[in-house]
């Protein structure tokens, strides 16, 4: 509100019109120092024009200081006219400073605005992890020729892991399989390890089936292993089949017409070679290679196997008199390199989305 008894009313707004509002003796001055405050494109440069005007060495600061040395009825028509002059001037100061203010607002504005015209991210779906995958593809072949799927604990005690299966402490073949060993709640080594194999599941499930016994079990295992070929956390699949009758035909036609099945392909030749486990005798390598292909002529290993031995067949509670069979351990991740032609195996575990999104097309 404008107040009536205020002897200097502020000049109209609009810098144009305050120069007319000055009086004559500085219309020229505010006129020129208006222009150049309504021409300041940045707030340095209007500061640089306010201190042209009313700085310490400014034009009207200039005209203040003769006021000391006029005659005291002269004085007081100049002083009313200048403070008239420096009104205008700080009103174009408040017009300039708000004009920038809200060309600064509409910059950022224009800059920040959101274009809602491009096309959105959407939720990303996720897939399957090439494992899970293959994990799926074996449990489907051996399901649909009447093997049941188990699994067991990947904290497994030394027991099932090593003893039950005809490798009792000191034997050599346990220095093939060193592992992660686990303390108990209690504090103490509890005989408590991260399964080297998943061979365990066999004891664990024989014990609690009668037979015949036909059993799949993938999962998770363990070694002190690392290379392109090796992974410390790596898969198996075990197989068991106890009756009193299953022979080491019955492991060579199943294993060969898995194989066949899982890599879609009748070109490939399988070979049991002969090995040792302490647990199977006799015992194989199952060996594969394809007829064409990259991979073409060179044999690769996939499983371990063998006619399970007598003592694990009692271990697991079973007159090894009456009942036999086979068993075998196969790598997962060597078959899935194989059937994707991948050939490091630590891009399974790497998390690289432009590897994993290839198995989910
Ligand atoms: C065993 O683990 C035996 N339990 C297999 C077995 C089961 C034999 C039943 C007889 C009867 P082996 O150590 O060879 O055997 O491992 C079996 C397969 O696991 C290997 O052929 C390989 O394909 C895979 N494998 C072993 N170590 C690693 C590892 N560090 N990383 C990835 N795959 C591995
Ligand atoms: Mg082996």
């Amino acid at each position: 509100m404008p107040n009536p008894s205020d002897p200097s009313p502020p000049a109209p707004a609009g810098a144009g019109a305050a120069p007319s509002a000055a009086a004559p003796r500085f219309a020229a001055m505010v006129q020129r120092l208006s222009a150049e405050i309504g021409a300041a494109r940045s707030a340095p440069e209007l500061a640089n024009a306010k201190a042209r005007a009313l700085g310490k060495e400014g034009e009207l600061t200039a005209e203040m200081k003769k006021l000391g040395a006029l005659a005291p009825a002269e004085r007081a028509r100049f002083g009313r006219e200048l403070n008239e002059a420096k009104q205008a001037i700080e009103q174009a100061l408040r017009e300039r400073e708000a004009a920038l203010a809200r060309a600064d607002l509409d910059a950022r504005l224009a800059q920040e605005a959101i274009d809602v015209t491009l096309p959105g991210r959407g939720p990303g779906a996720g897939g399957l992890h090439p494992i899970t995958l293959t994990i799926e593809r074996i449990e489907a072949i051996f399901h649909s020729i009447g093997f049941d799927v188990a699994d067991g604990p990947e904290i497994e005690e030394d027991f099932f892991n090593f003893t039950a299966l005809n490798t009792p402490e000191n034997h050599p073949a346990r220095s093939m399989h060193d592992t992660f060993y686990v303390d108990a709640p209690d504090g103490k080594g509890g005989g408590l390890l991260l399964r080297t194999h998943t061979s365990p599941v066999q004891v664990r499930y024989a014990r609690a089936h009668t037979p015949p016994i036909k059993v799949i079990a993938p999962g998770k295992t363990y070694r002190v292993d690392s290379d392109a070929t090796h992974s410390p956390m790596f898969h198996q699949f075990e197989g068991l089949w106890i009756d009193e009758d299953v022979s080491f035909a019955d492991l060579k036609s199943v294993y060969a017409d898995f194989l066949r099945r899982f890599f879609e392909r009748d070109d490939l030749d399988v070979r049991f070679r002969p090995s040792y486990f302490p647990f199977t005798e006799p015992s194989a390598e199952i060996d594969m290679r394809f007829a064409d292909g990259p991979l073409a002529g060179r044999w690769l290993e996939v499983s371990g196997s063998g006619q399970v031995h007598p003592n694990v067949v009692r271990n697991f509670g079973l007159d090894p008199e009456r009942y036999i069979g086979f068993a075998f351990g196969s790598g997962i991740e060597r078959l899935a390199m194989l059937r994707y032609g991948i050939g490091d195996l630590r891009m399974f575990y790497e998390n690289d989305l432009r590897f994993l999104q290839q198995f989910n097309r």
